[in-house]
């Protein structure tokens, strides 16, 4: 994976935490299991949205042909650049995404409360598509759509697969019963964790970097890493302890992450679970940081040009920057939607190794900063690879360089 692209998403899943830490302001903070995380407080404590068990679910609306119609309106507005209008996961932007979007039709659901291989409940469907799926592309629904639209979703998603018309009921797994907090506790599931083989793919600090993890692919053959337990962000289904017990047991279906719901029972998958919670690391805030340029060859120092740009209706404003020869131009920008969920971004062609900048977010600028030390007319555009005739046709601009030796010249425009 190049470097920008899994900075996008990361950014991404900073995206839903930051949306997701909104709403949690007018509830409250407590935490999801009602257990304290016991390790050091900053990234837990980012990490602390509502999970995936914690959403509450209201009751689904009537199902009526109207009803299943108007999942279908909402799909083909804000599912089917990604999804497919077939549900096949071959969207328009499904080219530039990783990982890519689910496949409705072969119907292999990661986020489930079901056992290994069977379909996820209507609930479960109505939590992945309110709650989004940190640290991927696929955003959280539940802060643009209201209940019954995402409830008109599920049953239109639904459609996309023969698999989901026969109506054998899925079975919920058992989480068992959580352990008090203790060192025992801890080292029990440390065992487990080497005995169940999870070090193989998981490796045995649980940096996703074990003796299996690099021959590992999903069911669309693309390359797939084993989760990261230093990273609490990344956790598909949010981070709790109660949801590290539920993919334990579940699994991912579509992926080599097999549900142990046959082999570990009791406390022994929570005894995991604490173990797991010890890996994690804090995370490094990344809100409002200046992109990294891919060189960094001098310090600039302070610039002579600060520009702001926004982007609004998928064109930058202001279009035409110009500058003088030899400045140092620092660009600030925030765009105002944020694109297919991975924000929009800002580079000059013929400028490409030193004004470049990704993942601006509403609410999360970013600054680049370069010198102007070439004459001329080049084009921005937008680095998060919307500026294409299919996404976004408009979203570039003019950046002219003058050369000030000539400024009096005629032909200047
Ligand atoms: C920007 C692209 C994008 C858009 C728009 C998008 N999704 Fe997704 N969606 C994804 C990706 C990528 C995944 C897979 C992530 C993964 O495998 O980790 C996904 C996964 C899902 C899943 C599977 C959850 C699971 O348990 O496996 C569902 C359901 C889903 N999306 C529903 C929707 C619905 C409904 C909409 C529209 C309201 C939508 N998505 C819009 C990118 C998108
Ligand atoms: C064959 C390789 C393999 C083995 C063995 C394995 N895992 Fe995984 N695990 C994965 C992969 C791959 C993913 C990422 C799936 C994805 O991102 O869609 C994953 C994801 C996870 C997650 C992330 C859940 C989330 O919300 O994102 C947890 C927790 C987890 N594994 C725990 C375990 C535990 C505990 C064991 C042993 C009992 C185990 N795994 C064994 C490959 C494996």
């Amino acid at each position: 994976m190049s470097s920008g692209l899994s900075g996008r998403l990361f950014l991404l899943g900073v995206f839903a935490l930051v949306l997701a830490g909104c709403e949690q302001r007018e509830k409250s903070t407590t935490s999801n299991t009602g257990e304290k995380p016991k390790q050091s407080d900053s990234a837990p404590a980012r990490a602390a949205a509502v999970t995936f068990l914690a959403l509450e679910v209201p009751v689904k609306p009537q199902v009526t042909p109207e009803f299943v119609a108007r999942g279908k309106q909402l799909y083909d507005q804000n599912c089917a650049v990604c999804h497919g209008a077939k549900g096949d996961g071959k969207g328009d932007a499904a080219a530039f995404l990783l990982p890519k979007p689910r496949d409705f039709v072969t119907a292999n659901y990661r986020l489930r409360s079901t056992l290994n291989t069977q379909l996820p409940t209507d609930e479960d469907l109505f939590r992945s598509i309110s709650l989004g799926m940190p640290g991927t592309p696929m955003p959280p629904w539940r802060h643009i759509l209201n209940d019954s639209d995402r409830w008109a979703l599920v049953e239109f998603v639904k459609t996309f697969s023969p698999k989901f018309k026969e109506p054998e009921k899925p079975e919920v797994v058992d989480l068992g019963k959580p352990p008090g907090n203790s060192k025992e506790a801890i080292a029990e599931g440390k065992t487990l964790f080497t005995a169940m083989g999870c070090v193989a793919c998981h490796g045995e600090g649980g940096r996703g970097d074990g003796p299996n993890a690099a021959a590992l692919v999903n069911d669309m053959e693309q390359k797939i890493v084993p989760r990261d337990f230093a990273k609490p962000g990344q956790f598909k289904s949010g981070y709790a302890r109660k949801e590290i017990v539920r993919a334990m047991l579940t699994g991912f279906n579509g992926t080599p992450m097999l549900g142990y719901a046959n082999i570990l029972s009791n406390d022994q998958p929570w005894k995991v679970a604490q173990f797991i919670e010890t890996l994690v690391q804090p995370e490094r805030s990344i809100v409002d940081q200046p992109s990294k340029n891919f060189n960094v060859r001098e310090d600039l120092g302070d610039a002579d040009v600060k520009i702001k740009v926004i982007e609004r209706a998928w064109q930058y404003d202001p279009n035409i920057i110009r500058v003088k020869k030899g400045q140092i131009i620092e660009v600030t920008f925030e765009p105002t939607d944020n694109g297919l969920g991975v924000g929009h971004g800002f580079a000059v062609s013929g400028y490409d190794e030193v004004a470049f900048l990704n993942g601006a977010m509403v609410g999360v600028p970013k600054k680049t900063k370069f010198r102007a030390d070439r004459a001329g007319e080049f084009t921005f555009y937008c680095s998060t690879q919307c500026s294409t005739d299919k996404l976004h046709p408009m979203m570039n601009g003019t950046l002219i360089v003058e050369d000030s030796g000539e400024k009096k010249t005629a032909s200047l425009k």
